[in-house]
């Protein structure tokens, strides 16, 4: 059974065909109102979630179908031990698709081996977050119509930002993309990235620690946020956590039209200030989630159908 666990599961035609579909869907929303009618999504969510589950149920409710499911581990039966593998069997037999976040890498893969119906990861731990990835691609799509010559600078915590992996990996398949790596030393891109992605594709990249000293060079600045629940210990969180915060006047270097995004949630990363500066990208990639998850739900659906 098809579904989505990791961004490269989907060719380039097929990720310009979603994008195509979300912009239909924003010019024409009534022609999907009943696109689902009947169908169920389970949001299987053993990590805390705002955007990520609530836009899949937007989604799931604007298409016309229904949602079950569970937004924290303990209110399932994970809490007496059960397996992922005997979750997932169970839930296709009362659902359509599952949308399913957990904090252990590859469990959305195991998930999607043991279900009958699609299964789309909406994030393993800190390995990859593909459906944010879509938010993000159709943000830079409608930003800078295109996803090829840009220079994206990632800014944070290049270790366990889930996302920061997944939108490397979906823009490496196009030409001519630069990329900045900004990150304290201790939060760098893992190296299985960098060389199994950067270097084996050939992309051009920059790594420093120093955001002020490249921000003039960017088209995209990705923030992110220090991964408070991946760290082993507090004091080094605290110790990093505030590494980056965006101002206005670090923005002062910056070009006009550079997008600022973020996967949110935000902690100190951007300052508030930003937000009416017409540069800020970042509800407008939460606006954009939603319309990419409708056109995910759509296709998958359509896909198990035949
Ligand atoms: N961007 C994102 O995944 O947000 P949530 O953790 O709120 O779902």
């Amino acid at each position: 059974m098809k579904g989505l666990i990791d961004i490269l599961d989907f060719s380039t035609e097929e990720l310009d065909e979603l994008i195509e579909t979300a912009c239909d869907i924003i010019e024409n929303p009534a022609d999907y109102s009943e696109k689902c009618k009947g169908k169920k999504l389970a949001t299987l969510f053993y990590e805390p979630s705002t955007r990520t589950r609530l836009s899949f149920e937007a989604a799931m409710y604007e298409l016309g179908g229904n949602v079950i499911g569970f937004s924290e581990a303990n209110s399932s039966s994970s809490a007496k031990g059960e397996s992922v593998a005997d979750t997932a069997k169970t839930i296709s037999c009362y659902a359509d698709i599952i949308a399913m976040r957990h904090p252990k890498e590859g469990a959305a893969l195991v998930a999607k081996n043991n279900a009958s119906i699609p299964v789309i990861n909406a994030g393993d731990g800190g390995h990859c977050h593909p459906t944010q990835t879509l938010a993000d691609l159709l943000t830079i799509y409608r930003e800078k119509g295109g996803f090829s010559g840009l220079k994206i600078g990632f800014c944070g915590d290049l270790k366990f930002g889930r996302t920061v992996h997944s939108l490397i990996n979906a823009l490496s398949r196009y030409e001519d993309n630069e990329v900045y790596l900004i990150s304290p030393d201790e939060l760098k891109l893992p190296s299985y990235v960098k060389k199994d992605v950067l270097v084996k594709q050939n992309i051009k990249y920059t790594q420093t620690t120093d955001l002020e000293s490249v921000i003039g060079e960017l088209d995209i600045l990705y923030m992110t946020r220090v991964q408070r629940e991946r760290f082993f210990n507090e004091e080094d969180y605290l110790r990093l956590k505030d590494s980056y915060i965006l101002t206005e006047k670090k923005l002062e270097k910056a070009k006009a039209d550079l997008s600022i995004m973020h996967p949110l949630p935000r902690v100190n990363e951007i300052s508030v200030e930003i937000d009416n500066d017409s540069r800020a990208c970042y509800f407008k990639q939460v606006l954009n989630g939603k319309y990419m998850r409708m056109a995910l739900i759509l296709k998958l659906l359509e896909e198990a159908e035949k």
